[in-house]
């Protein structure tokens, strides 16, 4: 991942637990800290820093990372206003990811090791992303579907199957807004 990924989950562990908690997650999980935002790093790294997160507060990894995905939207509205500016909603939005927001990004970051995801069935209520990526962080995807549509300030119904933590070659992120 990004340092820029390290530099977010920095801000939101320093936003609940100062910076000594901060440090205190980087002791746990062996990490120096020090970042930069567009060199990469082992995606190991992160998800030792999360469970340690997680053994410090107590809560599962699952949710930590859920989290930290809703956190994440707020800095990236931070920084690339334009993309949610430019949407007309939450579904537009999620539709342009793939074929504006991330491709943008690789412009950034050459090397970046984006998702993919394909899409079924959009309309202007729901539609369907299909995320594939070896990292199978769909929880993350999840958590910024929730901080997309907090944004948007639209509410919506998720379904997610089937899984790639469950054997598919795909998770299948269907998104419904309630109105
Ligand atoms: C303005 C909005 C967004 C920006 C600027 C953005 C940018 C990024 C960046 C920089 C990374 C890290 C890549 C790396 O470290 O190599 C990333 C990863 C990721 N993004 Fe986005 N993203 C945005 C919105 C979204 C949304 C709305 C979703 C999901 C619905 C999404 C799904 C993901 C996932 C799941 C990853 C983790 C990598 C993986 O699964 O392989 N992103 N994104
Ligand atoms: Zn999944």
């Amino acid at each position: 991942m990004k340092g820029v990924v390290f530099d977010i989950l920095r801000d939101m562990v320093e936003e609940q637990f100062g910076l000594a908690g901060w440090n205190a997650l980087l002791d746990k999980a062996g990490a120096d800290g020090l970042y930069i935002s567009t060199q990469t790093y082992p995606d190991e790294e992160l998800l030792k820093l999360v469970a340690a997160a997680s053994e410090v507060t107590g809560k599962p990894a699952d949710e930590l990372v859920f989290s930290f995905g809703e956190f994440m939207v707020k800095e990236f509205y931070k920084c690339f206003p334009g993309f949610f500016d430019n949407a007309s909603g939450l579904i537009d939005f999620l539709i342009s990811v793939d074929r504006i927001v991330h491709v943008e990004v690789r412009k950034l970051y050459p090397d970046a090791a984006l998702p993919s995801f394909t899409y079924e069935g959009g309309s202007s209520d729901e539609v369907t992303m299909n995320y594939r990526s070896p990292r199978k962080l769909c929880r993350l995807a999840e958590g910024l579907i929730a901080g997309s549509a907090e944004h948007f300030g639209e509410k919506y119904q998720l379904q997610h199957d089937p899984c790639m933590h469950r054997g598919a070659d795909c998770c299948s992120l269907h998104i419904k807004l309630e109105r």
